[in-house]
C-alpha cells in the first residue's frame, strides 16, 4: 500500500516574475483554486494521505493553506461565505501534512532525496504540482497506483509530444508491455530533438521505490549542473525496475505562462462550479 506523497515546491518559479517574487509559484490559483490544491487532492483522492512538501524559502504561504486560520473560520461561520472554504477544509481534514526544506536549489534529485526522511522506507508518489493533470474519472496517481500494485517496481507518467518541444523533457525508450505502458530500457534529460530517443515525454508523477534514494546520494549533477531525477531512475531502469504509463487525461504545464492561462480557461469551462 502507498501511503505517502511528496510535493517538491522548493523552486524560484522565476517565469511568473514578478508575480512569483514573495508568493510560491504553487499558491498561483487556477480559477479559485491554488494549483498545489488540485495536486493535493489527486494525492488523496489515490490514498495517498501523507503528505510531504520539500520547500525552500519564501514558501510559507503553503504550509499555512493547509492548516486551519482559526480567525477566517471564526469570521464566517454560520454565514453563507462557509461553503468557500468546503474544498480546503475536506483537504485539511483527510491529509497529514509534513514539511522539510531543500537548503539550496540542486536540481529536482536532490529535492527528491531531500524528502528521504519524510517518505522513509516505503515506496510514494511524487507531484510536481506544476503540471496540472486533468481526467474523466480516476486521477492520474490513482491509475499509477494500480500500475504499481500490478508491477511492484517505479512508475513514471508519460505523454507523447511534438518533436519540437521534446528538448524540455526527460524523454524515455523502453519496450511497449501493452499499448500504454513500457519497460524504459533508456532516459535523457531535456535532449537535443535529434538525439531524442522518442516522442514519449516524463511528466511531473511518478511512483518511486525507496531504494531511488541510495541511487539518488550517488548520482552525480548532470543537465544545467542540477542532481536529476531521471539520471537516477536511469540506474533503475538498467535492471528493469522502470515502467513508464502513457496515462488517461490532459497535462497542462502550468509552469509555464502560456500552459497557465489555458488551464485557466479550461478548468473555468469544464470544471469550476460555482459555489
Ligand atoms: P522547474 O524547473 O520547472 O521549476 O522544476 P522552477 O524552478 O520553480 O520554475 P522556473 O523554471 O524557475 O520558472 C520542476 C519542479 O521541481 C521543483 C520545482 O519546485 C518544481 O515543482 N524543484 C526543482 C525543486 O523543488 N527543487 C529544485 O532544486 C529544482
Amino acid at each position: 500500500m502507498i501511503r505517502k506523497c511528496l510535493f517538491p515546491v522548493a523552486g524560484y518559479g522565476t517565469r511568473f516574475l514578478p508575480a512569483t517574487k514573495s508568493m510560491p509559484k504553487e499558491m498561483l490559483p487556477i480559477v479559485n483554486k491554488p494549483l498545489v490544491q488540485y495536486g493535493v487532492e489527486e494525492a488523496i483522492d489515490a490514498g495517498l494521505c501523507e503528505i510531504g512538501f520539500v520547500t525552500g524559502r519564501g514558501k510559507r504561504a503553503i504550509a499555512d493553506h493547509f492548516d486551519m486560520n482559526y480567525e477566517l473560520e471564526h469570521q464566517i461561520e454560520g454565514t453563507g461565505k462557509e461553503k468557500y472554504l468546503e474544498s480546503i477544509r475536506s483537504v485539511i481534514e483527510r491529509g497529514v501534512f509534513s514539511f522539510t526544506r531543500q537548503s539550496a536549489m540542486r536540481g529536482l534529485g536532490d529535492a527528491i532525496l531531500t524528502g528521504e526522511r519524510l517518505m522513509g522506507d516505503q515506496a510514494f508518489g511524487v507531484i510536481l504540482s506544476d503540471d496540472l493533470c486533468v481526467t474523466e474519472g480516476d486521477g492520474v496517481m490513482s491509475q499509477m497506483v494500480k500500475l504499481y500494485e500490478e508491477f511492484n517496481c517505479c512508475i513514471i507518467a508519460i505523454q507523447e509530444v511534438p518533436q519540437d518541444k521534446i528538448e524540455k523533457f526527460g524523454v524515455i525508450a523502453g519496450d511497449e508491455i501493452r499499448s500504454d505502458l513500457y519497460r524504459v530500457n533508456d532516459m535523457v534529460e531535456k535532449p537535443p530533438a535529434a538525439e531524442a530517443p522518442s516522442n514519449l515525454a516524463i511528466i511531473g508523477r511518478y511512483i518511486l521505490t525507496p531504494d531511488i534514494f541510495d541511487v539518488l546520494r550517488k548520482t552525480p549533477p548532470g543537465k544545467n549542473g542540477e542532481v536529476q531525477i531521471t539520471d537516477a531512475l536511469m540506474t533503475l531502469a538498467k535492471e528493469g525496475k522502470v515502467v513508464a504509463y502513457k496515462f488517461e487525461g490532459t497535462r497542462f504545464d502550468c509552469g509555464s505562462v502560456d500552459g497557465f492561462v489555458e488551464a485557466t480557461n479550461y478548468c473555468y469551462q469544464h470544471i469550476y462550479e460555482p459555489v
